[in-house]
């Protein structure tokens, strides 16, 4: 088994090709255990995983959870409603009291840019971050392209296509960094109040029509709106962005035939993307799902070890 570079998996913007390119090949080997009747292995028996999640999450806070029952590892599930931040106590003194009980690995997630470095810098566990504000999300960019390698081989030169709440996107700055470390085009598009504002900066191309950028495209991956994160109006209203922004069958005219519509989820249905097309054959939405206990088993095994 190759060792990765990193310590921790903060973000994929400066992880290598050579780390990725390890954690999906491990991924691809707990894939086919997913498919077996019995689904658990021993390699992180003795291992302590809190996970600390203090925003929403469906996908990502159960996948973890299974990842890591699948690997055997011991789990203490954290979420803010039920704990001492609601009585004052700050995220440092919380995670010094978390680490003073002996854990080996944190997952977390937190509306606050820069919290799981924040950690890495403060604890001697091994941090996984699981969503940090509009940062990162790497374990979901590594999942999508776990799925889009699956689906269309090796990515070089392969374009991808994202569209929609760019700005308030995580995702989206997390596959930037990992697409284009293997070699993929990705093209970012939306509304100029929904961009980033500094994307030279970013790996990407950018468009402000949709039929533009998705032509030719092998991925489209439409991006739920982030109401909760918008201080400001930035959208006249949700039917108008659905009109310029909503991917349709319409709007895929120009991409391939066999474009692959992937989702982080959730999906708002009938705004970024409408059913027909989530639910239709070239969708991989749920494969997604399935991925990402996958991935997660990756990487938590390889961090662990
Ligand atoms: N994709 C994703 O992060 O979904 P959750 O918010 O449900 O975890």
């Amino acid at each position: 088994m190759s060792s990765l570079e990193i310590k921790h998996l903060l973000g994929l913007q400066g992880v290598s090709a050579n780390d990725i390119r390890i954690i999906l090949d491990n991924a691809a080997e707990f894939r086919q255990v997913l498919d077996r009747k019995v689904k658990t292995l021993p390699p992180l028996r003795g291992v302590t995983v809190v996970n600390l999640f203090f925003e929403n999450s469906t996908r990502t806070r159960i996948s973890f959870e299974l990842a890591e029952k699948r690997l055997s590892a011991d789990i203490v599930n954290f979420t803010t409603s039920n704990s001492s931040v609601k009585k004052g106590e700050t995220l440092l003194d919380t995670i010094k009291n978390i680490e003073a009980m002996k854990i080996d690995v944190i997952v977390v997630r937190h509306k606050g840019t820069g919290v799981p470095k924040f950690l890495a810098e403060h604890t001697d566990a091994v941090i996984i971050n699981a969503g940090d504000g509009a940062h990162e999300h790497p374990t979901q960019a590594l999942l999508d392209i776990f799925t889009m390698e699956q689906n269309l081989g090796n990515l070089k030169g392969k374009t991808v296509t994202i569209v929609g709440d760019i700005k308030h996107s995580r995702v989206a700055r997390s596959n930037a960094w990992g697409l284009s470390a293997l070699g993929a085009n990705v093209r970012f598009c939306g509304p100029p109040t929904l961009l980033p504002r500094y994307t030279s900066m970013l790996p990407v191309e950018i468009f402000s029509d949709v039929r533009k950028a998705v032509e030719g495209a092998d991925v489209v991956m439409p991006l739920r709106l982030q109401q909760e994160r918008m201080e400001d109006s930035l959208l006249p209203s949700l039917r108008e962005y659905r009109n310029f922004y909503g991917i349709t069958r319409q709007t895929l005219e120009k991409a391939k035939d066999n474009v692959l519509i992937m989702h982080p989820g959730p999906i708002n249905r009938g705004v970024e993307l409408d059913s027909d097309i989530a639910d239709g054959e070239n969708s991989v939405i749920l494969d997604q799902v399935t991925n990402g206990v996958a991935i997660r088993m990756s990487v938590l095994f390889l961090l662990s070890n």
